[in-house]
């Protein structure tokens, strides 16, 4: 048995901590933000009033509804400055790149929101934060391919400018479809918040440590990126063009099983949900929905990957280890129909859970008990040892 030692994680203030935000059953495939099941506020609500709801913990009031959207549309530019960082990434730079530097580089524009001690700066930040990431991603975007910025307009809802920014040119006039806003908006709520996950986690240490929240969202931000938490739905998509046809499913199902080859179903499994996760759910709804209101008939990809989902889920490898679709596999679809390069798919994630981020920052920060994240290891490297000189090694 040896010595039984206690081990205390040591973190219980930033990774495995008490919150109000977020409820997710894994087993039962439930998600509830501040008590809201996601299927109900994905059909009956949308992304200000959720991020209302994540922030303060209630649905709020029609003039409280108001007052939000206002002082959000108020902070959607960005200090003009900050337009000169763009320039010094490639053109090729990924966009996800670009946000990772640009938003952490934030308190050096807003020093008037980095005194995390002063509640009135924290709460200056969290709406300068959910109303600058649209702008910052449509600028990464447009600098990618070579299109002038397109300021943010205060007489737009918050997804229908987001697509504003990202596609009109000054050379025409662009009229926003109400039918990808509203598809827009859907998604931005699906990605809104998610409990203990990675970036979050990332968010919550760092904001632990008293790190301006510019940062900490930075570090959200680059943590999401990786093809396992937030890079898969880029990943997906890519993984459902390169398979192309129906039938070269069943290759790609073999390899996914092959423990000897590194290949994962992308958009498949979760480290929590054991059944299928809610807003996959909703989102496979809305990538008929909005390929059908487009008129993109039979689209390959989505026959690709509702066929995938119904051979995978008939595969006992999958349902033994109850492996199902999560968030990332239909969203690519919808946003590669609305006209996004996969390259985006990541940053449209980074901003729909930024107020998921800055909610959680907030709460932890709330906390009068709030201390440092320190992690603990259990250490199971060599024991006590003396030096030896390197003429006797
Ligand atoms: C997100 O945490 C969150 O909440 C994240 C998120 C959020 O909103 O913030 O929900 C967003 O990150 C969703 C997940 C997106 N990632 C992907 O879709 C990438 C593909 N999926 C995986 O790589 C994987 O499923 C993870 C990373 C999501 C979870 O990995 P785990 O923890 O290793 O999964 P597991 O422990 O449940 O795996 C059990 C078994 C393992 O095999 P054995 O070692 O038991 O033999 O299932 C295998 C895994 O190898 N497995 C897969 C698989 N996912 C797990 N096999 C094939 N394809 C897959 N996708």
């Amino acid at each position: 048995q040896g010595d039984v030692f206690t081990f205390d994680p040591g973190f219980t203030s930033t990774a495995a901590c008490d919150s109000t935000i977020t409820f997710i059953d894994g087993e039962e495939g439930v998600l509830l933000h501040r008590g809201y099941p996601i299927d109900q506020l994905a059909s009956k609500s949308h992304f200000l009033e959720v991020c209302f709801l994540l922030l303060y913990g209630h649905l709020p009031t029609a003039s409280e509804v108001e007052d939000f959207e206002f002082r959000v549309t108020r902070h959607t530019m960005v200090h003009e400055q900050m337009t000169k960082f763009y320039s010094g990434f490639r053109r090729d730079a990924h966009p996800m790149a670009i946000m990772v530097g640009v938003v952490g580089a934030m308190s050096a524009f807003y020093h008037d929101s980095t005194d995390i001690s002063d509640p009135w700066q924290r709460e200056v930040a969290s709406i300068r934060m959910i109303a600058k990431m649209p702008t910052i991603a449509a600028m990464a975007y447009k600098y990618t391919i070579g299109q002038p910025f397109v300021y943010p307009r205060n007489d737009l809802d918050y997804a229908s400018n987001f697509l504003h920014m990202c596609f009109s040119v000054p050379a025409e006039n662009y009229e926003v479809n109400p039918i990808l806003s509203r598809a827009m908006d859907r998604i931005f709520t699906l990605h809104a918040d998610h409990e203990q996950n990675a970036s979050t986690s990332t968010v919550r240490l760092a904001g632990s440590s008293g790190a301006n929240p510019f940062a900490c969202i930075a570090a959200g931000i680059a943590c999401l990126w990786g093809p396992a938490h937030g890079g898969a739905n880029q990943a997906c998509l890519e993984m459902l063009k390169e398979i192309g046809t129906v039938d070269r499913i069943p290759e790609y199902i073999a390899r996914a099983k092959d423990k000897d080859d590194p290949f994962r179903l992308m958009g498949f499994g979760h480290r929590v949900y054991k059944n299928f996760d809610p807003r996959a759910k909703v989102m496979k709804q809305s990538a008929d929905e909005v390929l059908d209101l487009l008129g993109i008939e039979d689209n390959p990809i989505l026959q690709v990957a509702k066929e995938l989902e119904r051979q995978a889920l008939e595969d006992p490898y999958f349902t033994d280890k109850k492996l199902f679709p999560n968030v990332d596999f239909y969203s690519g679809i919808i946003l590669e129909a609305m006209g996004f390069p996969t390259a985006m798919f990541t940053p449209i994630f980074a901003l729909a859970r930024t107020v998921g981020w800055i909610s959680q920052w907030k709460e932890m920060l709330g906390d009068p008990k709030q201390k440092i994240g320190r992690p603990r290891q259990l250490y199971i490297g060599e024991t006590l040892r003396d030096y030896v000189d390197v003429e006797n090694r």
